[in-house]
């Protein structure tokens, strides 16, 4: 009970904003006004004795909220659900309404003496409008006691007889199913029946699935196409009952004969069930809370010697403060205690009190009335006192009912701000049932007191339509999920890629390589196989400084590269990044070399080596002819770049040109590399099998160490030569077409270079998150997406970087985040399309992984068949923002590879340094070698 210091609710002065709650202080018969009647009588000591145990104070209330924040979390807990007082039931339901729901829909109320059936149709529309019709029938003892069979057969006649009656067409319906009765849900469409109650005993049904026997019944008759699509408790009924209109109703509650609620969870905290994406309706079942004793010290005598006298003690403890069924008897137990001595005990019996007369005498204007007819039909010649005793003893039983509800529903509050990460949560709880219908100060209080028991939460107390209309929103929702689900599907079915499929990937680049390293075929094939004049890995014999330039990723950057002995550290480097703005990029290419030119002379100001020559390793990361190791033509440009008059030059003398034209200083370029190529060689440095180099960025490509007699632009037959493999461009001679889906050709056809490139758009970052607009475009315009609506923001291209696909993916992320990343893009989600936008992220990263793994597991097959082994080990460097930063992406590529090359053991090494370490280290190389010969 509460100490000393605390703030009562119930029995003693409050402070003024929590008056309005407490019997004696401007509540019921005491009226504020100070009428006659008011003045005349007063709170015995007597009285405030005996209401005393029925005093909540704030803190009280709090604690009662905190305890039952932990049974709810023992509920959800898979550990502790089984032994959990509060059982946290999941409802399978996974979405509330979004006013999108259209057509008819059919529901099945089966009551204690009575079936309801109803015919619901929804218009879909901006206002979304509602029409029931609905037919009742009385259900005869013969079938509550008759077998099973017969009582499913009579539902489906009933079912029928209503449709005949409506003239309805022979269409296909959808059909919701309340069953109240206890019940192992484990689908929204299968529910086992634990046990009968209610007078209800039909023999074959328990432990039996319901919705498969109504299903069975309805087939049977084979009247009407009727699908029984879900199952649906009352509570839910009443959460999903609310207008979309008003913003989300997330939080059902009823406190009817007995109390209830349910809301939605983030289904990840529902452990009991296998999802983890998106929100679940949970039942909490909160009337046994406090069984296990957790409401010990918030009970009375009065609440004692109820329990005492039920059908089940110590059952249902919390229950039996607050619903409706035992308001009455708590009330008759006080005034028990209050008339003692007098004759009146005797008269008041069990049930003497039915909880309307409670509700109505704590009513300020009618109560005193009601007070005296009720305690004169008990045969009790009551004086005002005693009126007006029996008022306070109702209203404060009903406010301490409304509080504890209260305590409850700021503990689900909180629990949903809380695991939502939000800081405010703001909802709508639809509210039902006799006790809050029928008494205003109920809700009052229940609004109050929420408010200060969960002030981070804003709430709105909605009066609920009744659960039918609920049960068809629910069976509307299941609907309009199923179907969006299948709209889904068929959409990303066209990205997913068999293990078949992939099988066909590698073997057509695999022939494609063929092709493309043979002189009479290589210009039949989409990829180049560019050979790089680089026959070998470095032997960690380099040393010297070496500038190095880095260009094609998403950095620009300059590097100053000193390569000592490995004792001596190895390589050292100091670099600096430098941006190509768009414009630099897609304009003259005499601007480009210009900017970099002055970007060389800003680093080398900054380290004080100006007028230095130090020999130059170019990292040039686009397709290039090479002759020799310091000279590429350029064959094309890719991804952003696009500056003019730079095809077919060669781009050392690009470089060469703009120095001149700047005239600051000489630069001594002795070797231009492809960032796969830098790759190899800044992993090779550590590894000397590294003989495969990768990159899967902005853009991707591959080079690895072939024959020499296998080249056949170039003569000789011994060794080996780093070739740059160019495989972005694999696909462009139309071998790949079968794979591109709708989506891939409006990114290629939008891109800097339709018709290039094809297969770096289904991999590379650059196109990814393309690819997942197009497809949210296409999802919204089919309704699955912002309810059908585009959204501005969702048609402009380019919103979707790399890393956010790479955050979306996040493993743990929370729903709320994955909402925050969206959000800062300026799109406004719901909590479900954050879901599929989060599925159509990883189904397009999985595709381009799985792609990319095929790609890598022809190129080592190549290698081994190359050297005639049973058996290769081989290192791949890899680097490239998409691989590096991207959750899955890099395991879904080994996944792949592993797949395609089981001869193959390939260790993936990620590149730390960039490719302009590689760069730097070809120099160094070429350095030694030119010396050599010079000597
Ligand atoms: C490397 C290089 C870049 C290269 C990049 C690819 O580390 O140093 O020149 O192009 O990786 O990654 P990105 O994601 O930046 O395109
Ligand atoms: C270029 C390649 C480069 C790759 C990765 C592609 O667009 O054509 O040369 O290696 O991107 O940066």
């Amino acid at each position: 009970m509460s100490s000393g210091q605390e703030t009562p609710l119930v029995g003693k002065p409050l402070p003024s904003q929590l008056s309005p709650t407490c019997p004696g202080h401007g509540l019921a018969g005491v009226s504020e006004s100070g009428s006659p009647q008011a003045q005349s009588r007063h709170l015995t000591a007597q009285m405030q004795s005996s209401l005393q145990p029925l005093c909540l104070s704030l803190e009280t209330l709090h604690r009662v909220k905190g305890r039952m924040l932990e049974a709810m979390e023992r509920g959800l807990s898979r550990r502790t659900h089984s032994q959990a007082t509060v059982r946290m039931l999941p409802a399978f339901i996974r979405s509330t309404p979004d006013g999108t729901e259209r057509g008819k829909f059919l529901v099945l109320e089966l009551g204690d003496t009575h079936l309801r059936v109803l015919l619901m149709e929804l218009s879909g529309d901006t206002d979304q409008r509602v029409t029931m019709e609905d037919q009742h029938f009385p259900v005869p003892d013969a079938i509550t006691q008759g077998p099973g069979e017969k009582l499913f057969a009579f539902l489906a006649t009933c079912l029928w007889e209503f449709l005949d009656e409506l003239h309805m067409p022979q269409t296909d319906l959808e059909l919701g199913f309340s069953f109240p009765f206890a019940c192992r849900q484990t689908r929204l469409d299968q529910s086992y029946l634990i046990s009968w109650s209610k007078g209800f005993r039909c023999p074959g049904v328990e432990g039996r699935d319901v919705v498969a026997l109504l299903q069975e019944a309805i087939d049977k008759q084979d009247r009407y196409r009727i699908k029984v699509i879900a199952v649906v408790n009352d509570t839910t009924g009443t959460m999903m009952s609310c207008d979309a209109s008003a913003g989300p109703c997330e939080v059902g509650l009823v406190v009817d004969a007995g109390t209830n609620s349910c809301f939605m969870a983030e289904a990840r905290h529902v452990e009991v069930v296998e999802e983890s994406e998106g929100r679940m309706g949970v039942v909490t079942e909160w009337g046994s809370f406090g069984d296990n004793g957790a409401l010990n010290d918030v009970l009375s005598p009065y609440d004692h010697q109820l329990d005492q006298a039920s059908l089940n003690p110590g059952k249902q403890r919390y229950e039996k403060m607050i619903g409706g069924l035992y308001l009455g008897e708590i009330v008759r137990h006080i005034l028990t205690e209050l008339f003692s001595g007098r004759t009146a005990p005797a008269r008041l019996t069990e049930g003497s009190f039915q909880t309307q007369d409670i509700l109505e005498i704590s009513d300020e204007q009618v109560g005193l009335a009601t007070a005296r007819r009720v305690l004169r039909a008990l045969g009790l010649e009551a004086s005002d006192q005693d009126c007006f005793n029996t008022q306070q003893v109702c209203s404060a039983v009903c406010i301490r009912a409304a509080g504890l509800c209260a305590a409850g529903l700021a503990a689900i509050l909180s629990h949903m701000c809380r695991s939502r990460e939000l800081s405010r949560l703001k909802t709508s709880v639809a509210v039902d049932g006799a006790v809050v219908r029928a008494h205003a100060k109920f809700r009052q209080t229940l609004q109050q007191l929420v408010k200060q028991l969960a002030p981070e939460c804003d709430v709105t107390l909605v009066q609920a339509e009744g659960s039918s209309k609920g049960i068809g929103m629910v069976t509307a929702v299941a609907s309009r999920l199923a179907a969006q689900r299948r709209r889904v599907d068929r959409t990303l079915a066209l990205l997913q890629l068999s293990h078949d499929a992939l099988g066909t990937v590698q073997a057509l680049l695999r022939q494609e390589m063929e092709l493309g390293l043979k002189k009479e075929t290589h210009a039949s094939s989409s990829v180049r196989m560019l050979p790089t004049y680089i026959c070998a890995t470095p032997d960690g014999s380099e040393r010297g400084d070496f500038l190095a330039l880095d260009l094609g990723g998403t950095n620009f950057r300059v590097l100053l590269v000193k390569v000592g002995s490995r004792e001596r550290g190895g390589v050292q480097i100091v670099s600096e990044i430098y941006s190509i703005p768009p414009h630099v990029a897609q304009g003259p290419g005499s601007q480009l070399f210009d900017h970099i030119v002055e970007c060389i002379a800003d680093f080398q100001t900054k380290q004080g080596m100006m007028g230095q020559t130090l020999p130059l390793g170019f990292t040039f990361s686009f397709p290039c002819q090479q002759t020799s190791l310091d000279q590429g033509i350029l064959l094309s440009w890719t991804k952003g770049f696009n500056a003019s008059g730079c095809v077919g030059q060669d781009v050392v003398k690009l470089l060469r040109e703009a120095v001149k034209r700047k005239n600051h200083f000489a630069l001594d370029v002795v070797a231009i590399v492809n960032d796969t190529v830098g790759t190899m060689m800044s992993c090779g440095y550590d590894d000397p099998s590294c003989e495969v180099g990768l990159i899967v960025g902005t853009g991707t490509n591959a080079c690895y160490m072939e024959e020499l007699r296998n080249v056949g632009a170039l003569a000789g037959e011994e060794g080996r030569m780093c070739i740059n493999m160019e495989w972005g461009a694999f696909g462009d001679n139309g071998c790949l077409d079968a794979f591109f889906t709708p989506f891939d050709r409006q990114v290629d056809e939008a891109s800097l270079n339709p018709g290039r490139q094809r297969f770096e758009k289904l991999i590379s970052g650059m196109y990814l998150g393309e690819i997942v607009r197009r497809i949210l475009l296409e999802l919204t315009a089919k309704g699955c997406l912002f309810r059908g609506r585009p959204s501005p923001k969702l048609q402009t291209p380019d919103i979707f970087q790399t890393k956010f696909l790479s955050s979306i993916e996040s493993d743990g992320l929370a729903l709320r985040q994955v909402c925050a990343i969206l959000e800062e893009l300026g799109l406004h989600v719901s909590c479900e399309d954050s879901v599929l936008v989060r599925e159509v992220c990883q189904v397009v990263a999985r595709r381009a992984a799985q792609l990319c793994g095929a790609a890598v597991a022809a190129v080592v097959e190549k290698i081994r068949e190359n050297r005639g082994l049973e058996q290769l080990a081989v290192t791949v460097g890899v680097d490239g923002t998409l691989y590096k930063l991207h959750p899955h992406f890099a395991q879904q590529v080994q996944a792949t590879v592993q797949q395609l090359a089981p001869r193959c053991s390939v260790t993936f090494l990620q590149s730390e340094d960039g490719s302009g370490k590689g760069a730097a280290l070809i120099a160094a190389v070429a350095c030694r070698v030119a010396r050599h010969q010079r000597a």
